[in-house]
């Protein structure tokens, strides 16, 4: 049954990841479209989701969705893969139609599957993921509903995500786990052409990547990828665009403390900002 108590109103586009990764999307998106009012949240006090189970990503994403819906937003994106893999499709099919069926969420991993089809020439792409977006195997399984005969070939990166939290990811330490899976992932295929970063964290180990890989291989980001999907989607629905209030603000909202957030926020985005702290449920 529809949740009568929410609001009808237009309201903030929501963001939504389990820490920070969602920011180096939320940077793109507000490039791309500044005119709109969003609300970013971030569930650091739980992160990370990539080591846990499909169950758990699912309650804890459909909670903060929720949150985002209390707070008026009639449009969230999943800013990130492993909540995109192992909870979007469960909350558009199943809990959308109860809570409000005019609402919509959104995830990453379609817009970058779209993508990434026209990039590779030798037909062979290598993704770098969490466990839980790997084992959910939604990269291979997208890419085979949308492209013929691209082999995907996933290595699962479990330590990148806290290392990143951790403020760790430019250290020495970091640098043996990162040359460590993309050795790994390239041992597996030497033919691979494309990597795509299916987390959003891993914009920041971007450069060290580079540096570890022959020159022929390029990187795919999902930053803009899913900036300008969002573009499309709201040129695509003006009923949605309408639903979605235009005064230009960002809100900061974590699940841990706001000093912690501040300061780590800072390193995806390069600017100073404030956040607020929210409780769940
Ligand atoms: N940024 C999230 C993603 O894209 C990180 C997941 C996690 O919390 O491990 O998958």
């Amino acid at each position: 049954m529809k949740n009568e108590t929410l609001s009808s109103l237009p309201g903030p586009i929501g963001i939504f990841d389990s820490g920070y990764g969602g920011l180096t999307i939320l940077e793109k998106i507000r490039k791309e479209l500044p005119q709109y009012d969003y609300i970013y949240l971030g569930d650091n006090a739980r992160t990370p989701y990539g080591t846990r189970s499909f169950d758990v990503v699912y309650k804890f994403t459909l909670e903060c969705v929720n949150q985002l819906f209390e707070m008026g937003c009639q449009l969230v994106v999943l800013a990130c893969n492993t909540a995109s893999a192992k909870a979007l499709r469960s909350i558009q099919q199943n809990d959308l139609p109860q809570i409000d069926p005019s609402r919509r969420v959104l995830g990453v991993i379609r817009p970058t599957v779209e993508a990434v089809g026209s990039m590779t020439k030798t037909k062979h792409i290598g993704l770098l993921a969490t466990p839980g977006t790997v084992q959910s195997n939604s990269y291979p399984l997208e890419i085979a509903k949308l492209h013929e005969n691209i082999i995907v070939t996933s290595e699962a990166c479990p330590l990148w995500v806290p290392l990143i939290e951790n403020n760790e990811h430019l250290s020495v330490g970091a640098d043996y786990f990162i040359r460590k899976n993309v050795q790994q992932l390239l041992e597996i295929d030497s033919l691979i052409d494309t990597i795509m970063l299916g987390c959003t964290h891993y914009p920041l180990v971007e450069e060290k990547i580079k540096a570890l890989i022959p020159a022929g291989i390029s990187i795919v980001s999902q930053g803009e990828i899913v900036a300008k999907s969002l573009v499309d989607y709201l040129q695509r629905h003006p009923e949605m665009s309408a639903k979605c209030t235009q005064g230009g603000s960002i809100r900061y909202l974590t699940t841990e403390s706001v000093e912690k957030f501040a300061s780590s926020a800072s390193i995806f985005l390069k600017e100073q900002i404030q956040a607020e702290h929210i409780d769940l449920g």
